[in-house]
């Protein structure tokens, strides 16, 4: 059954909606969508589950028309110019549906620095490299007080998510929110977030997601070299865990603390790096796009690249 102008017009309008709220000056519809034509060019996907604590405004489901209703769990993704343009083939002619993010995804590029992290002291009774579990860590952090900035926390943010994800996210350290909280990524830069994850099809809750320092540092200042040093044994422990396919370091200093080097992202981007033998990719931090939009469309080239080498 054909949809409707009036709903597709409606779907329109809250796509416009989520591209400004994710700082839409610079999203390009390819020119004014008449109402015919806008209702050939989106349908409304069907209602999405509850999104995870902490996502809240979710964007509205949108896809594009010649597609099966049910487009499982994919959501509209918010590349500069990539609004809804290009029909796709129906599903039943070419198996899945193609991932929108596939479309225009930089080829996969070359390596970069090769790290290989001290072997753990595993003799020590009290060793963090030594801790069997993602929550041993968690408590181990959460009474931790080798740096100065257990003075000033509410709540140590260990990390979470998923034990078992083949992606993980390393950022800089707790703001306000997550301090509040104790969770990683919930204010604003982590809404932001979670809409690049789904934009990849890797949703919060199939990431995990850590920072670089466990303790908010006083008014959001970077960590200090040495509250980095203190802590990143925690880090270490984490990614042993977890062993993730790929690493995706969120921000220069997530990338100092992972590759122990001190360089522009113009110096570590559109490289894969080795992260004890795991490709690791640098890209902005979401706090850094809600700051400067002209990052977004080379932070969506960056999660494209993890992306694509999460498919080996
Ligand atoms: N798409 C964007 O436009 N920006 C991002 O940061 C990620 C995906
Ligand atoms: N910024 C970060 O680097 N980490 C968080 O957990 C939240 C904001």
């Amino acid at each position: 059954m054909p949809w409707s102008s009036a709903v597709a017009d409606d779907a329109l309008r809250r796509y416009l909606r989520q591209q400004a709220e994710l700082g839409g000056a610079e999203v390009i519809l390819p020119r004014p969508l008449a109402p015919r034509e806008a209702g050939r060019a989106l349908v409304v996907a069907p209602a999405r589950p509850v999104a995870p604590a902490g996502s809240a405004g979710a964007p509205a489901p949108v896809a594009q028309a010649g597609a099966p209703a049910p487009r499982g769990d994919r959501r509209l993704e918010f590349a500069p110019g990539a609004a809804p343009a290009q029909p796709e083939a129906p599903a039943a002619a070419t198996g899945a549906p193609k991932a929108r993010w596939r479309d225009g995804a930089p080829p996969i590029p070359g390596p970069g620095l090769t790290i290989t992290t001290p072997a753990p002291d595993l003799l020590a009774a009290d060793a963090i490299g030594a801790l069997p579990t993602l929550d041993a860590v968690a408590a181990r952090v959460a009474g931790c007080r080798a740096c100065g900035l257990c003075e000033g926390r509410t709540q140590s943010v260990p990390g979470e998510g998923n034990p078992t994800a083949r992606l993980m996210l390393v950022g800089e350290g707790p703001g306000a929110t997550e301090d509040q909280t104790g969770r990683p990524f919930v204010g604003q830069a982590g809404q932001l977030l979670d809409r690049i994850l789904e934009s990849i099809e890797c949703p919060r809750e199939t990431v995990f997601i850590a920072n670089i320092v466990k303790c908010r540092p006083p008014q959001n200042r970077k960590p200090l070299p040495d509250e980095m040093q203190a802590c990143l044994p925690f880090l270490r422990r984490q990614i042993a865990l977890v062993r993730p396919t790929v690493l995706l370091a969120l921000g220069s200093t997530a990338a100092e603390g992972l590759l122990g080097v001190k360089k522009s992202l113009g110096e570590l981007r559109l490289k894969v790096h080795r992260y004890d033998g795991i490709p690791l990719v640098v890209t902005y931090h979401p706090a850094a796009l809600l700051r400067n939009p002209n990052w977004k469309k080379p932070t969506w080239d960056d999660v494209r690249i993890a992306r694509q080498l999460l498919d080996g």
